[in-house]
């Protein structure tokens, strides 16, 4: 049997069906989990040391998952690689990895635990939802003899309740399955740049509530770090994310949240200490009935309706990400100006490093210097105050990604701006905002090609 090619990144969700009708809304768990990762190491470690370590993990995320119950919560969801970590070779992965039969089978691997082999961590993790009668979301990597042939990653879940109705997706990668609270979906990292399966399909076809979400992401600033861009992505999808991040602040990796339709309900961001994080909020079941739920905007309404921006000023290049963007330096209306450089930017094209997807996205944007070459950086607090503002562009499609990152990395409250309908990011209340970034990133999926591959904040 070769050994040279394990599929990786598996979702597995353990069941339990709760003694409760339908819920209007529901308590919903994220934990930001620090890993303990193993050590590095080229040759494999036993099974049993391998196993050890990932005891170590579940021991951590048991105290979660028992405080979360201790207040309420029906579901939580633990991050991608939260088991074992990151740092492997395909060969040193192996003892880390159970074979994850077919959801299927209909199997309860607390009650039987030897029915496909030795799957202590799928035993564990089902013991714990079933002990606890709690929805537990972790992520393993799943492991099958195939003969040299590289399999597709895929997502899987072990059912344990048999009145708990599945529809699976024609494509097999993705899974929705209904819940007391909702019909919900998984995707883990990057799957939620995708087309197919994961952001049509799931989220437009069949209709679901909320994403169940774990992720190694690790933030890329100005546009892709993890609270900002999940609560964007919540807004533009019209569903409750339920994001559990990784937490290492070496790597980045922090931001961890639970977003709904209409606002940030509660999120965690921390590049100052090493500790787990778990949270806890209350979002509906079905935001989609709820008289609060969004309208669907017209991103192109607005900025076709007006004059093109013209500025006196000359246009030149700056990268953001390794995409190269047209800027303009913010300096036209006569207006009272601190030193500091603001630029409105735009890009319209296909990004191909670490993954290919294709982009139109907007922004305006703090920069350091009036050092051109700059621009594109990101940085980290501003003094500027905006007290009125409006972005738009005449975007060709639907999925745009609003975002507002104020100075210190911190998220705007909703209270201070809208999107309206016609397709404008504004300002509301007045209370002049310190901007750091303000953006509108639209992903353009009928562009993108067959295959997105690697994106940002997957590690493997
Ligand atoms: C890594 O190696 C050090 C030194 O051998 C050891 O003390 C430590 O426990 C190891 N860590 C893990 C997670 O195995
Ligand atoms: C964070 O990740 C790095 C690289 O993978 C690792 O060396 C480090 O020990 C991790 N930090 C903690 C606190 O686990
Ligand atoms: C500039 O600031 C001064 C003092 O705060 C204020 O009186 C003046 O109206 C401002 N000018 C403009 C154009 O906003």
């Amino acid at each position: 049997m070769i050994r040279s090619y394990f599929p990786k990144c598996v979702a597995v969700v353990a069941l339990l069906a709760l003694s409760v009708g339908a819920l209007d809304t529901f308590s919903a768990a994220v934990y930001e989990h620090t890993v303990i990762i193993p050590n590095r190491t080229e040759t494999p470690v036993s099974k049993e040391e391998g196993l050890l370590l990932m005891n170590k993990n579940i021991d951590v995320l048991e105290k979660a998952v028992k405080l979360a119950v201790k207040q309420g919560a029906h579901i939580i969801v633990t991050p991608e690689d939260g088991i074992y970590g990151w740092v492997f070779t395909r060969e040193s992965i192996y003892p880390y990895l159970e074979d994850i039969p077919d959801p299927g089978v209909n199997w309860i691997p607390c009650r039987e635990p030897w029915r496909f082999g030795n799957t202590p961590v799928q035993q564990r993790l089902s013991c714990l939802a079933k002990d606890n009668s709690i929805y537990v979301v972790a992520n393993i990597g799943d492991m099958k003899p195939c003969n040299g042939k590289l399999v597709a990653r895929y997502h899987k879940y072990n059912l344990f309740a048999p009145e708990i109705q599945f529809d699976f997706p024609k494509d097999s990668e993705l899974v929705t399955f209904n819940t007391p609270f909702g019909k919900s979906g998984i995707f883990t990292c990057f799957d939620i740049f995708s087309h197919d399966p994961a952001v049509v399909v799931v989220v437009d076809e069949f209709q679901v509530d909320s994403i169940l979400y774990p992720i190694a992401w690790y933030n890329v600033l100005p546009l892709l770090s993890a609270v900002p861009f999940h609560s964007a992505c919540a807004k533009a999808m019209g569903v409750n994310l339920l994001a559990a991040n990784t937490h290492n602040t070496s790597m980045h990796m922090t931001g961890s949240g639970i977003y709904t339709p209409e606002a940030v309900k509660v999120y965690h961001y921390d590049v100052e200490t090493e500790s787990g994080q778990l949270l806890l909020s209350d979002p509906k079941s079905q935001p989609r009935r709820e008289p609060t739920y969004p309208e669907a905007v017209d991103w192109h309404a607005y900025a076709s309706s007006v004059k093109p921006f013209s500025s006196e000023q000359s246009d030149f290049p700056g990268m953001i990400y390794f995409d190269e963007f047209t800027f303009t330096e913010l300096k036209r209306n006569p207006g009272n100006y601190t030193d500091e450089v603001y630029a409105l930017g735009a890009f319209d094209g296909l990004h191909t490093v670490e993954g290919q997807y294709y982009l139109q996205l907007e922004l305006l944007k703090y920069c350091q210097t009036t050092d051109l070459e700059t621009y594109g950086e990101a940085v980290g607090s501003a003094f500027t105050r905006f007290e009125d503002f409006s972005l738009s562009g005449t975007f060709g499609m639907h999925y745009v990604f609003p975002q507002i990152i104020l100075s210190g990395s911190q998220l705007a409250p909703e209270r201070h701006y809208e999107i309206s309908r016609d397709g404008r990011l504004r300002s509301r209340s007045g209370a002049p905002l310190p901007v750091l970034v303000m953006a509108l990133y639209g992903r353009v999926l009928e562009k993108d090609p067959p295959c997105l591959g690697q994106g940002p904040g997957k590690f493997q």
